[in-house]
């Protein structure tokens, strides 16, 4: 059956996602630049130049206007704006308030994060997230970036993916022997209860800055199903990797979905994708109907807070996989939407392809770039999820 398309609720967001850490380049004050360079962790290759969207911000969002989309995600860096603890640098506050104003000027909405995944080494020397006095010190840092947030950005991101935050930091404290074949490893609960306690303070402090922004936090969502029988080992794997974080966004302004694939559940716990699974380069099943699952799933345990999906994509050289991928997750976008679910946007992983920590090698992005020149092209899927955007409508499934 076709069903007709479904057209974008009003305001509705179309976009693309990115992170600073993964495509400025030369982010070397951050947690994640030592780590490259230390010879001793598990980073194939470090991140040096990355897409050097530092200085080329303005083609990255010339391209995205261009292509059609209206909205656009991106993270401001902690580890620039705030280089040396109680040091705030008003040269970076000012390179990001340039970037809100070359968004509104390109008739692009901009989202931003302000923590996805890197933080400042002064910060991480401390002990991180759960050092006696973080709350503060991200609040202090949140306070100070109102030059960039007080006006003309609607949506505001406090910390993207705090579960996976708290599983690293579980994977870490269990000597980081690897993540399992199937699952994540057991998230630390210490790290849990600091980063919601962030999470509510850092609420607080942005509507402090400006009580009309829409603030929230984004979360990873791996939609664990549980094969028969075992429904309630999915539930009790689900609650401290998910569920948890989803409860937290409870009093927020919206709760960003992000999801790429899924994971299987049986009765002694995860299990790995069937040997014939098609995968991508990241390894993950190819499993475009994970982002319908992750909106119900999400939907059901925050309640009438509204959905944006803040990130879904594929790690793919074959641009022709990604269409196909994007055309059956939108069909579930656009199915949740018919069944009533208050879903405000789309934002696509990633505008660019990126920095995956640790690799460039799993290609996530609408816009490929050249590593010497830097130069951007962009794939025939941006141009095919750029043009939705300009006919607002969401296309139905087959
Ligand atoms: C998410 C991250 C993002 C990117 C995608 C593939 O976990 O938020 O930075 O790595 O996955």
């Amino acid at each position: 059956m076709t069903h007709a398309p479904t057209p974008f609720p009003e305001g509705f967001l179309w976009g693309a996602s990115t992170a600073a850490h993964q495509i400025e380049g030369n982010n070397t004050n951050s947690d994640w630049w030592r780590k490259e360079h230390s010879g001793t962790s598990h980073v194939q290759e470090p991140s040096l130049d990355a897409a050097d969207s530092y200085h080329r911000w303005p083609e990255d969002m010339d391209l995205l206007a261009e292509l059609g989309f209206t909205d656009y995600r991106f993270s401001i860096e902690w580890a620039r704006i705030e280089p040396a603890r109680g040091h705030f640098s008003r040269a970076e506050l000012a390179h990001y308030r340039r970037m809100v104003d070359g968004a509104l000027a390109r008739g692009l909405r901009p989202m931003v994060t302000l923590h996805h995944f890197t933080v400042p080494q002064w910060f991480e020397d401390l002990g991180g997230w759960t050092a006696e006095g973080a709350v503060e010190l991200f609040t202090r840092y949140v306070e100070a970036t109102a030059p960039v947030i007080a006006e003309g950005v609607e949506y505001v991101c406090t910390i993207n993916e705090p579960n996976m935050i708290a599983v690293m930091a579980g994977a870490a404290k269990a000597g980081n022997v690897g993540f399992p074949p199937a699952g994540l490893p057991t998230p630390d609960e210490e790290t849990t209860r600091a980063i919601v306690e962030v999470h509510h303070a850092a609420v607080r402090a942005v509507r402090g800055i400006n009580p009309d922004i829409k603030v929230g936090w984004t979360v990873a969502n791996q939609v664990y199903q549980a094969l028969p029988g075992a429904e309630e080992v999915t539930a009790a794997y689900r609650h401290p990797r998910e569920d948890v974080f989803i409860e937290a966004a409870r009093g927020d302004d919206w709760i960003g979905v992000q999801s790429y694939t899924r994971t299987r559940i049986g009765p002694e716990g995860p299990i790995p994708a069937p040997a014939d699974a098609e995968r991508t380069l990241t390894q993950w099943e190819y499993y475009p109907a994970a982002v319908g699952h992750a909106l119900r799933h999400t939907a059901e345990v925050v309640g009438d807070v509204p959905l944006i999906v803040t990130e879904n994509g594929i790690a793919t050289d074959d641009d022709e996989r990604r269409l196909a991928y994007l055309r059956g997750a939108l069909a579930e976008v656009a199915a949740a939407l018919h069944d009533g679910l208050d879903i405000r946007g789309y934002l696509h992983w990633s505008a660019l392809d990126n920095y995956e920590w640790g690799s460039f090698a799993p290609t996530f992005g609408l816009i490929s770039y050249d590593p010497v020149t830097f130069e951007r092209t962009a794939k025939p899927s941006a141009v095919w999820l750029g043009a939705l955007g300009r006919t607002r409508e969401l296309p139905g499934g087959e």
